[in-house]
């Protein structure tokens, strides 16, 4: 089978924003206690960090971290996490059943995004609080000082503000499952007053408002639009979450299914761009995908809310990732990086344990899962100009299984290309990288791509990422079985590489 591909210098996308290469951590299973923060751990330092964990993260590369939620923030008291950890309240957590010890909260949280070289993200509670509390958590955290919450942080152990830019304003509220679930218009009114509260403490801070929890919600479309409709004038981005499932055990079909993504960010930059229009407003809403990964084998069964006797940092959505996960994943990467123009945040949910790219053991080693490496890619060398890709690609047919398992909502998706692909432009570096996935499950697939206005070029570094077996997996005692391998055979005439690519597998070549 053969693809080919025309870039061209001059035709581009978009810039990719820093904050493109993003992930979470929630108060949810292991990801803070005995993730990130593990009092004890041979690794850790007096703070409690564990410094196993920052360097996997510090090599990942993530930029911005989203904090503390996720479903969790819907009923978090920001208060209870601050000041001496002697004093500070265990908690009932409805999000995920378990007892949150608070014994890490904002502050920790902003030492450990020091440590760990990130910019901090934060949500405000719109569930059980809302924008008094939203305006009282970023008085905390950054006014300078002379006010009474202001003061604290300072009496807390933080003289300096911790200048927090980018504000969520809460966390899936159109979800049943969300405490205090809204319904657009109720949304859309206190996002609005709780922008226009933060905004007025701290002019220079962003504010995403909630999208739709995901594409299939029954709301979607029509909950974009009322919330825009509200906050507009108040906020510059709005959310988007998927998670992408293989509950079908149908590779093709999941591997498909990040295309959906791309459908996904189109339709809601229509959206937003449609409220813009009706305003007659040149302003252009930017997308904030605040979640987005892999997640299915331990979602169905939602462990997290079954789990009985309220557990401190329970074992929950501990997910497993395999090799077909990693190239699903890898799809994902590329759907953000083709829709850069707009995608301007975006977050791999999660950072370590719960569904993440990074696994530790409580008291032992920590490893990296199948998608740490396509996440890992692109942060290293997505930065830049993204192009605009020709793809002529055999194709093949396919089906996608709604999530609920409700048939209405499975649809036949004919044409998918067997090659996805992502090009970027790194000025600074004078480089180009070919970022591609072949979706063929049993062919090699043999791309030529003619790369236009580079004059001739030269091959920097090319790696694969493959495994014969699909369902392969790292593990603590196999933590090296899926990992990257120099990718032979590159051929380069002129402005035109030439490569075979290993069926299922991801692909980064990088050319000066
Ligand atoms: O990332 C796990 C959960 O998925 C988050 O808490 C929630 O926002 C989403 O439903």
């Amino acid at each position: 089978k053969e693809a080919h591909v025309i870039v061209d210098r001059d035709f581009v996308i978009g810039d990719t924003d820093p904050r493109l290469f993003g992930a979470f951590v929630e108060h949810l299973g292991r990801c803070v206690y005995g993730g990130i923060y593990e009092p004890g751990h041979p690794t850790a330092d007096e703070r409690g960090f564990r410094g196993d964990v920052l360097a996997l993260v510090r090599e990942l590369a993530p930029t911005i971290i989203r904090y503390p939620g996720g479903n969790f923030v819907s009923g978090y008291n920001w208060e209870d996490g601050v000041g001496p950890v002697e004093k500070r309240p265990r908690r009932l957590d409805l999000a995920w059943m378990s007892t949150e010890p608070n014994t890490f909260g904002t502050n920790e949280f902003m030492d450990w995004c020091r440590a760990a070289d990130v910019e901090p993200m934060l949500a405000v509670n719109l569930g059980t609080r809302g924008p008094d509390d939203a305006r009282r958590l970023l008085e905390y955290c950054n006014f300078p000082g002379g006010t009474e919450l202001s003061d604290l942080r300072r009496a807390h152990g933080w003289e300096k503000p911790h200048g927090v830019k980018f504000w969520c304003l809460g966390n899936e509220m159109d979800g049943p499952w969300q405490m205090e679930m809204k319904t657009a218009t109720e949304y859309g009114r206190i996002a609005t007053e709780a922008a226009k509260l933060m905004k007025w403490i701290d002019p220079t801070i962003e504010l995403a408002a909630c999208g739709s929890s995901s594409r299939n919600m029954p709301t979607f479309g029509s909950w974009e639009d009322t919330v825009l409709e509200h906050c507009f004038d108040h906020v510059e981005f709005i959310s988007l979450h998927t998670y992408l499932n293989n509950y079908a055990d149908d590779t093709p079909s999941f591997l498909a299914s990040a295309d959906l993504m791309d459908s996904f960010i189109e339709e809601v930059v229509a959206i937003a761009d449609a409220v813009a229009a009706r305003r007659r407003s040149a302003k252009r809403i930017m997308l904030s995908f605040d979640e987005w990964n892999v997640w299915y084998r331990t979602r169905r069964k939602n462990e997290g809310r079954t789990k009985l006797g309220w557990p401190v940092a329970p074992p929950i959505l501990e997910e497993v990732y395999d090799m077909q996960d990693a190239l699903a994943f890898g799809g994902a990467c590329l759907s953000l990086l083709n829709h850069a123009d707009r995608v301007k945040s975006a977050c791999l949910a999660q950072l370590v344990n719960a569904i993440a790219p990074i696994m530790t053991e409580t008291g032992g080693p920590a490893w990296r899962q199948s998608i740490f490496y396509p996440f890992r890619d692109m942060s290293r060398f997505g930065r830049g100009r993204v192009l605009q890709t020709r793809v002529s690609s055999p194709v093949y047919t396919t089906v996608y299984y709604d999530p609920r398992g409700t048939s209405e909502l499975s649809f036949p998706m004919p044409d998918v290309p067997y090659l996805k692909l992502a090009v970027v432009d790194n000025l600074d570096e004078g480089t180009v990288t070919l970022f591609a996935l072949n979706r063929n499950l049993t062919e090699t697939l043999t791309v030529e791509t003619q790369v236009r206005g580079f004059g001739a070029l030269s091959l920097g570094e090319a790696h694969e990422l493959h495994h014969g077996d699909l369902k392969a997996t790292n593990t603590k005692d196999r933590p090296d079985e899926i990992k990257p391998a120099s990718l032979e055979g590159v051929e380069i005439t002129g402005d035109r590489v030439r490569v075979r690519l290993a069926p299922a597998s991801w692909n980064v070549i990088r050319l000066s």
